[in-house]
């Protein structure tokens, strides 16, 4: 059976494990003072609307109503894979919530939400932030920033695992949530709606300087919340044991072997193990797989240089 795994991970922010499916995909609950954004819709798992709501009556009491839900909840799709924005989104339609979807990926999800177009909101890459190679946060020309209420969720294009992808930084919490744009322990690079390694690598370089700039600037890691439980090492230094499948979020180490293994595969293009997919109805698919001690599966395929 397939439901969902909510977890508290910090002051006001949720996790949403869809357990028991193919593919133990996250979302996140955002909470501000005024207002929640759901990032991400699971796939096949019923009721994350539902868990939604708990949360909110819990969080805002009695100034959540059914009245003004629409304007106290609304969800985020990361990027236009169907494990993201699945059963959730369509609840989250359904209640009349605003979904935000990234336009460049609209062709990846358009055939299965086309009716309900008129509710989605287009984030086109001038409402994205962008990460300057220096590791600044750059505003985007017409900037859509979420105030949610004390904070401020920052949309930030990456694209490379799909042309629209995003990531949601919360600066005020040092959280940033990146789906499936550096994987999580497993990375696909390897479908046909993904960036080429060449164009990928200086967007893996940008957000490894981000992160060391914030380090900088705060004196701790930044957070970093992926899409999926995959198998994540967890951090020596935090827990003083090394274990797989205990860990929440990701560290700087795992996004710096992002940017080891494209560049070394750049380099020897045939580094990778030949292999089929193990996903449901990409069995088909070959791919070249290498990884390291945190990224231990990187996806990729023949010619990812050019
Ligand atoms: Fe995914
Ligand atoms: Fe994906």
């Amino acid at each position: 059976m397939i439901e969902i795994l909510t977890k508290k991970l910090s002051d006001h922010l949720y996790r949403f494990e869809e357990a028991g499916g193919p593919n133990q995909v996250h979302a996140y609950l955002i909470c501000g003072e005024e207002k929640a954004l759901m990032v991400d819709g699971l796939w096949l798992a019923d009721g994350l609307f539902t868990e939604a709501e708990k949360i909110l009556k819990a969080e805002y009491g009695e100034s959540y109503t059914q009245e003004n839900r629409d304007k106290m909840l609304e969800m985020l799709i990361t990027h236009g894979h169907e494990d993201h924005a699945g059963k959730g989104m369509e609840e989250f339609l359904n209640a009349g919530c605003n979904v935000y979807v990234p336009e460049k990926d609209w062709p990846l999800l358009a055939e299965k939400y086309e009716e309900k177009k008129s509710q989605i909101i287009f984030l086109t890459e001038e409402m994205c932030d962008r990460l300057s190679s220096s590791g600044q946060v750059v505003a985007g020309k017409e900037h859509y920033n979420l105030c949610l209420g004390g904070i401020t969720v920052q949309i930030i294009k990456m694209p490379g695992h799909t042309s629209g992808s995003l990531l949601v930084w919360v600066s005020e919490w040092n959280t940033l949530l990146t789906s499936d744009a550096i994987g999580a322990g497993v990375l696909w690079m390897q479908l046909p709606e993904c960036s080429s390694l060449t164009e990928y690598r200086p967007e893996v370089e940008k957000l490894l300087t981000f992160l060391e700039r914030e380090k900088a600037r705060t004196g701790k890691e930044v957070r970093i919340y992926p899409g999926h439980a995959q198998q994540i090492l967890s951090d020596v230094e935090e827990t003083g044991t090394e274990q797989y499948g205990q860990q929440d979020y990701l560290i700087y180490a795992y996004v710096r072997e992002v940017l080891e293994l494209t560049e070394k595969i750049l380099a020897n293009p045939e580094m990778g193990e030949e292999r089929q997919i193990d996903y449901p109805g990409l069995e088909h698919v070959h791919v070249r797989s290498t990884g390291e001690r945190l990224l231990y599966d990187y996806c990729y395929d023949e010619d990812c240089v050019s």
